[in-house]
Order: C-alpha cells, then structure tokens, then sequence
C-alpha cells in the first residue's frame, strides 16, 4: 500500500487525549455497525459476482473492526455512546434497505466516500493512542486503517468510468481519481 504521512494532533495532556480517543472509538464502534449494516444490504442487492463477493467480505471486516475496537473502548473503561448506537443503527438499516432503490452507483459511491472518513478516524485514533502511550494498540489501528485503505480502493475502482461520477463528485467532494493516482503505482 503506498505509505502515508504520520497524522498530527493537537498538543495537550493526557487527559485531552484520553477524551479524544475514547471519543473516535465510540464513532467507530457505531460507524462499523452502520457500515456493516449498509454492506449486509448492498452485496445482497447485487448480482453474483466480484462485487457481491467481495462487498460481503467487507462486511465481515468492519464486523471485525467493531469487535476490535470494543476491546479498546473496554482496557479504557469507556462504554459505546448509547446515543451513537441507536442513530447509527438506524441509518446502517436505512442504507441497507436503500441499496435495493437506488441502483448500482450512488451505493458504491458514498462507500467509497464512507471507507476515505474511516482511514482518516483510525490514523487520528493512532495518533492519540501513541500520545497517551498504548502503542500496544497501535498495531490494530494501523491495521484498521489499512484495511479500509484498500476498501476505499476497491469502490474507487467500481466507480471511476461510472457517467455519474463527475456531477455528483462535483456535489459531493470525494474524488476516486486521487486514491487510484496514490495507488497507481500498484498492482
Ligand atoms: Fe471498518
Ligand atoms: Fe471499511
């Protein structure tokens, strides 16, 4: 995977970064309910196929990512934000069932978009990790973040020649080009 330049945060005690990182693993632990929930949805709505294969493999993967950071979130004391739970539950069933109406292109694209958010959480959450001194933690973060790397790769290279692309990019922000140029270098 092409390297990445290390994520900075801002100076602070340790009781900031405590904070901090316990509030990134409380987004995660819900967004990969949300994300598994979208992906249950999504590989199920298409055809068989790569896409419908590898799609489901994702979905074990950010089951995975939450078991992994509930630990965390567990050696810190700290419990899921109930709140967080409830709305991304919902909207992880929402896009599940949305995947079925709204065709081929728009769920693959905020996928990707969705996958982009997820590397920068996890490399911020490393970040703050090693500020409070669990690098024992960092192996699994930056294993996280490499994962959902090559997720937003893989939706990258599902949308690139798609029409859609170029109007709702210009809408949206979340620019596939950039990841299959920082990668163009790979096989
Ligand atoms: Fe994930
Ligand atoms: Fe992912």
């Amino acid at each position: 995977m092409a390297k990445q330049e290390p994520i900075q945060v801002k100076e602070g005690d340790s009781a900031y970064h405590k904070k901090a990182f316990i509030t990134i693993l409380q987004l995660a632990y819900s967004g990969e309910r949300a994300a598994a929930r979208a992906y249950a949805g999504h590989w199920r709505s298409l055809p068989p196929g790569i896409e419908r294969e590898t799609i489901a493999r994702i979905e074990k993967e950010e089951v995975e990512h939450r078991q992994t950071v509930g630990k965390m979130l567990q050696e810190l004391n700290a419990k899921p934000a109930l709140w967080r739970e409830i709305l991304m539950n919902c909207i992880g069933n929402c896009a599940y069932i949305g995947c079925f109406f709204t065709g081929w292109f728009l769920p693959m694209y905020f996928a990707g978009k969705l996958e982009n958010d997820n590397v920068k959480e996890y490399d911020v959450a490393a970040a703050h990790a090693h500020a409070l001194g669990l690098d024992h933690l960092l192996p699994a973060l930056h294993e996280m973040s490499k994962t959902e790397s090559e997720h937003e790769l893989f939706f990258s290279r599902c949308v690139q020649k798609h029409w859609l692309l170029k109007p709702v990019r210009a809408i949206v922000g979340w620019d596939p080009q950039i990841v299959l140029a920082k990668y163009a270098d790979e096989p």
